[in-house]
Formats: structure tokens, C-alpha cells, sequence
């Protein structure tokens, strides 16, 4: 069966009651089940993960290789810094989606930049949470060959 990890980074495991007015009332665990809900109907397995941590978000992505078919990934603030997370998603074969829960082109200009959509398939941001159930069909169209 095809499978997918769900990697959010630093700060999204306070999702609920971090800035909520930015990235809605919905938990990590909102999202987990968001998630698996979206994965059980489209006859997919997902792994979901969090870290607050880059070398941690690098490794995991590693270890992705041959393992899932693709990545969705919300590095949150390392999506503005991180030339450690672009080399590990050039250096892996599958595909990886951007995510970001905010429109982060509306906010402040540091984020305006990511160092990652370099290397990623799409960039999906400003739909909250529902942002990781359209990264999982778009990823899927993509695997699909549509
Ligand atoms: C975020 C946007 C980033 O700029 C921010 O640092 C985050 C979350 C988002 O999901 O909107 O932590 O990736």
C-alpha cells in the first residue's frame, strides 16, 4: 500500500492555542485525525511526525527514502532559514509538497521566502488546516501520474 508521512516542524505541536487567530483553533491531533480520516479513504497508509528539532526534520526525511512515496511536509519557521532541510529534500527521490497553514505572502516579508520550494513538487499555504487534505490528494494525483 502506498504511504505518506506528514512531517510538521518546530512550534506545531502547540497548534490550538499558538497565535490561533494565524493558524486556527485546530490541535496537532485535530490535524492527525484530519489526516487519517483523508489516508483511510483514499486507501493510503500515513506516518505523521513532529519536531521542534532541524537535524531531527533532516533525519526523518532520510529516512524516508524507499520507505514512502512522498512527503507533505510544514517545516514551519525552518521553511525561512534552512538550506540543511532543501539539501536533504534535493538529496531524496520522492516527492514533497510545502505546506503552510497561513498565507505566509500576506504576513511579514521574512516569510515570504522559502529555502525549500526550491527543491519541493508545489508549495499548498492560507487554507489551514484542510491545506493537509488537499496536500495528500494533490500528492496523490501526482503518484497517480494525473
Ligand atoms: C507556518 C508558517 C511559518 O512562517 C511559521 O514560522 C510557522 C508555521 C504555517 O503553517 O503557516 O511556524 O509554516
Amino acid at each position: 500500500m502506498t504511504s505518506l508521512l506528514i512531517l510538521n516542524g518546530p512550534n506545531l505541536n502547540l497548534l490550538g492555542q499558538r497565535e490561533p487567530e494565524i493558524y486556527g483553533y485546530e490541535t496537532l491531533q485535530d490535524i492527525t485525525r484530519l489526516c487519517e480520516n483523508k489516508a483511510k479513504s483514499s486507501g493510503v497508509q500515513i506516518q505523521l511526525e513532529q519536531s521542534n528539532h532541524e537535524g531531527v526534520l533532516v533525519d526523518l526525511l532520510q529516512a524516508a527514502q524507499h520507505v514512502h512515496a512522498g512527503v507533505v511536509l510544514n517545516a514551519g519557521a525552518y521553511t525561512h532559514t534552512s538550506v540543511a532541510l532543501l539539501d536533504a529534500i534535493s538529496s531524496v527521490e520522492f516527492p514533497v509538497i510545502e505546506l503552510h497553514l497561513s498565507n505566509v505572502f500576506n504576513r511579514e516579508t521574512f516569510r515570504h521566502h522559502s529555502y525549500i520550494s526550491h527543491a519541493v513538487l508545489g508549495v499548498i499555504c492560507g487554507f489551514g488546516a484542510y491545506g493537509y487534505v488537499l496536500a495528500i490528494d494533490a500528492l496523490l494525483r501526482h503518484l497517480e501520474g494525473a
